[in-house]
């Protein structure tokens, strides 16, 4: 049987997609295997900016993308100008992979548009999402920290614009914006609560339980960033992978709570009651 492919192209931190196809093995390198996976190299497979040069205009405009993180936000001139010089802004297509898992970490991101997957994949194929984050954030922070490899995958879901940060410049860029260090931190310690969340809904719940958590969970988010309690760019088999369990379990599952006026379905969109979500859940 052929393999399926996961091709990208060698780097100091390589930016690796997979494809799920079975053709196109001969006009690259199979470095490693992975699983059932092949890992092959090519030079510029998908043709994305490694680097986007910088002039004077597009400098102008990574200060003005730069500026719109809230991080950022209230830096000076100089401040930011500073900070331009030590990033690189990359645009990365839906599908490629932009961190793999126990690859050594180069770089951390600063994510400025679009959405990523952060996921583990097991030898035999089978997929377990870790979380979605949305812009503005930050991500590949955590090799960065302690200088382990990757602990995940982490995979363009839209086309995406990051600023990459390397390593040797992230004191720096503490230097320039000491609550830099301050937001790492709090994502660490956000991103283990959340782990130790699932780690308790995996032990100690059924899916749909754990189901019903990933609905809660998105949709107050969404509230929060909105001011709607909509789950929308979410396929049936992402709240599956985010839930521990199979697309046909959490499809049957929305169903059941469309029925019982829970959730509500406009379109691609599902609009979620979260008092109603949350007394279920409580209820459990
Ligand atoms: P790093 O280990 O360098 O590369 C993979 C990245 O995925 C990691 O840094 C984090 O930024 C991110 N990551 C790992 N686990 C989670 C999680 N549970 N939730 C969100 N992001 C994560």
């Amino acid at each position: 049987m052929a393999l399926p492919l996961l091709v990208g192209r060698a780097g100091r931190d390589p930016i690796v997609a997979r494809r799920r196809t079975t053709d196109g093995c001969s006009d690259g390198l199979v470095t490693h295997r992975r699983g059932k996976c092949a890992i092959l190299y090519l030079k510029s497979h998908f043709g994305w900016d490694d680097k986007v040069r910088m002039n004077n205009q597009s400098r102008a405009a990574a200060i003005a993308k730069l500026r719109s993180l809230p991080l950022f936000s209230e830096l000076g001139d100089d401040e930011i100008a500073t900070l331009a010089g030590m990033v690189t802004y990359r645009r990365i297509p839906k599908g490629a992979f932009i961190v793999t898992q126990n690859e050594r970490g180069g770089s951390m991101y600063l994510l400025v548009s679009g959405r990523v997957k952060v996921s583990l994949a097991s030898p035999d194929g089978k997929e377990l999402a870790l979380n979605y984050l949305e812009a503005p954030g930050h991500f590949g922070e955590m090799s960065l920290v302690d200088s382990e490899p990757r602990s995940a995958d982490v995979i363009a879901v839209s086309d995406v614009e990051v600023f990459a940060l390397e390593s040797r410049d992230l004191a720096a860029a503490i230097q320039v914006q000491p609550k830099l260090a301050l937001s790492l931190i709090a994502t660490l310690s956000r991103r283990l609560r959340q782990t130790i969340a699932r780690l308790e809904d995996m032990a100690f719940h059924d899916a749909t339980h754990r189901v019903m958590r990933v609905l809660l969970n998105v949709a107050t988010a969404s509230y929060e960033a909105r001011g709607l309690p909509v789950i929308a760019g979410l396929t049936h088999y992402e709240i599956a992978t985010l839930a521990g369990t199979s697309r046909e379990t959490a499809s049957r599952i929305i169903s059941s709570l469309v029925k019982e006026g829970v959730l509500a379905t406009k379109g691609r969109r599902i609009v979620v009651d979260l008092f109603q979500l949350r007394e279920r859940l409580e209820a459990e």
